[in-house]
Parts: structure tokens; C-alpha cells; sequence
């Protein structure tokens, strides 16, 4: 009998156990209350509208934008600086530049480039945009635009330029210097105005190692108010005009890779934060 009532006690005991190992493990499965689930909700969903924004922005799809839609700011925050995405992004994208570059090399060493020409008359030419494609902004986006979620500042832009502190994006110095050493001649093409931040380019390009550019071309008098695309065709035409083949034009704005006058390929960088029509 004792025995016998152990037992039974022991089975209850078990029982008892089970049922808090239940509520415990309901308690971790169990759908957080209402308000919790709002709040997961609304920020997977504006995350995931966050996604389809930057892809929308990137794809030059979604057009015209001043700023990041609000419910982005925290979105593109960790997208730029938090999560290292932006830097791979880039990584990734340069990566298939430098491809296109090594195979533009080959095939003008070998005679391969065809009708396109290409050679050793000194004629063979890259396109670089400056601002967010050689030179980061980002300290100035994150400090004085809150990663573009503040309205475009012409007069503090151009103090931060002024500066000359612009920090050089990792892998399009390597870029840069891979097609000078192959024997490119590269381009820089910026809308910066060329009175006012001519020589503080310059000095920023020479600090970061920009070294060995063909050409900085920067937006003279009579191009002021036009937009970038008509711009920089204009400037690539001329290019052109002398004779230069353009293999290929790398710029973070679609406005760097519209128009005419486009080069061989055309690549774009991220940028979010930003819109140059
Ligand atoms: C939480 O959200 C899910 C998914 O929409 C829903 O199925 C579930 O019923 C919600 N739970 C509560 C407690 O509101
Ligand atoms: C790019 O260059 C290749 C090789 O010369 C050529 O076959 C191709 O037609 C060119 N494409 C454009 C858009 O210029």
C-alpha cells in the first residue's frame, strides 16, 4: 500500500511537473498580447516596405525623392552604417566592375575589342563619378541629414566639402587604381562647381589616393542649373569627341548613367540617402 501511494504520489508529482513544463513552454511559444504583435508587425512590415523602397530607389523606379520616407529613417540607418550591408553591397558591385575591366583589358591587349577599337593609343577611358562613388559623404549625411532623412543643405554641403575630409570608399580606390595601372585613362566627372569646391576636390581626392586621374572634370559657369544627366552627357560627349573610348561610367546617381554619350557599360553604386535628378 504505501508503495503503492508513492507511486500515485510520484505520478502526481510527475504530472504537476509536466504541467509547468507546459505553461512554461506555452508561455515561450504563446503569441505575445495584442500591443507586442503590433509592434512586431508594423516593423517587420515597414521593414520589408523599407526593402522594397530601396530596391524601388535603387532600380530608378522610385524617382524625384527630396528625403527618406519617414518610416525608413531607421531602416536606411542600419542599412548605411549598422549592418555593414551598404559596405558589401558595394564590395559586391565593384567586384563585377573590376570584371568588366580585366576583360576590357584582355581583349584590348589582344586585339579582341573589334570595331570598338582599342589599343595602345592612349584612347581608352573610365568614367568615375566623385561624391559617394570615389569619396564617402556619409559623415556628413549621418551628422547634418540624418542619413537623408533631412532635406537636402546646399550651404553645409558645401562647407563639409570644402573641408576636403571625405573618406575615399575602400574598394573604388582599388578600382581606380586597378584601371590607371592597366593603363585607363580615368575620368572624374562631379557636378561640384569648379569656382567654389575646385581646389578642395582636388586637395580631397590627393589625400585619399586618388593619384593618377587623366582628368577631374568639375561643373563650370556655363553649365550651372542643368541637371546632372544633361550635364554629365555633355561632359561625356566631349570626351568622346576627343576621341576617348569609354569602357565604362560608374556613378552611385542614375543621373551619372543616363542620357547619351554612356560608355560601354554603365554601373551603379548604392545610395539611398540621396536623390541627384
Ligand atoms: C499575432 O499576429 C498573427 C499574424 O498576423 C496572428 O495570426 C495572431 O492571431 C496575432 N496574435 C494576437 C494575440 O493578436
Ligand atoms: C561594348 O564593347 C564590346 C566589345 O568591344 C562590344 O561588342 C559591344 O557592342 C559594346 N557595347 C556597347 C553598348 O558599346
Amino acid at each position: 500500500m504505501a508503495a503503492s501511494a508513492a507511486a500515485v504520489l510520484v505520478r502526481y508529482c510527475l504530472l504537476l511537473l509536466c504541467a509547468a513544463a507546459a505553461a512554461v513552454a506555452q508561455e515561450v511559444v504563446a503569441p505575445p498580447h495584442d500591443e507586442d504583435n503590433d509592434t512586431v508587425l508594423q516593423s517587420s512590415s515597414s521593414s520589408n516596405y523599407c526593402l522594397s523602397w530601396r530596391l524601388g530607389a535603387e532600380t530608378n523606379n522610385v524617382r524625384g525623392w527630396w528625403t527618406v520616407p519617414a518610416q525608413c529613417c531607421g531602416y536606411i540607418q542600419a542599412y548605411m552604417a549598422g549592418s555593414g550591408q551598404y559596405q558589401r553591397d558595394v564590395d559586391l558591385i565593384v567586384d563585377q566592375i573590376m570584371g568588366h575591366a580585366s576583360n576590357v583589358a584582355a581583349s584590348i591587349t589582344t586585339g579582341a575589342a573589334g570595331d570598338e577599337g582599342g589599343g595602345d593609343d592612349g584612347l581608352d577611358a573610365w568614367v568615375l563619378d566623385v561624391d559617394d562613388t570615389c569619396l564617402s559623404n556619409m559623415l556628413y549625411y549621418k551628422t547634418r541629414r540624418s542619413y537623408g532623412c533631412l532635406p537636402y543643405e546646399p550651404l553645409s554641403f558645401r562647407a563639409w566639402a570644402s573641408k576636403a575630409r571625405s573618406p575615399a570608399i575602400p574598394a573604388v580606390l582599388g578600382l581606380f587604381n586597378y584601371l590607371r595601372d592597366a593603363g585607363f585613362k580615368v575620368f572624374l566627372v562631379t557636378g561640384r562647381d569648379a569656382e567654389a569646391l575646385g581646389d578642395a576636390t582636388r586637395l580631397n581626392l590627393l589625400r585619399q589616393g586618388f593619384v593618377g586621374y587623366h582628368r577631374l572634370i568639375l561643373r563650370t559657369a556655363s553649365y550651372r542649373g542643368q541637371s546632372g544627366e544633361v550635364y554629365k552627357s555633355e561632359m561625356r560627349r566631349q570626351v568622346m569627341e576627343e576621341g576617348y573610348r569609354i569602357w565604362g561610367n560608374v556613378g552611385d546617381q542614375w543621373s551619372d548613367l543616363l542620357g547619351h554619350s554612356l560608355g560601354n557599360r554603365t554601373f551603379k553604386l548604392p545610395n539611398p540617402m540621396y536623390f541627384v535628378p
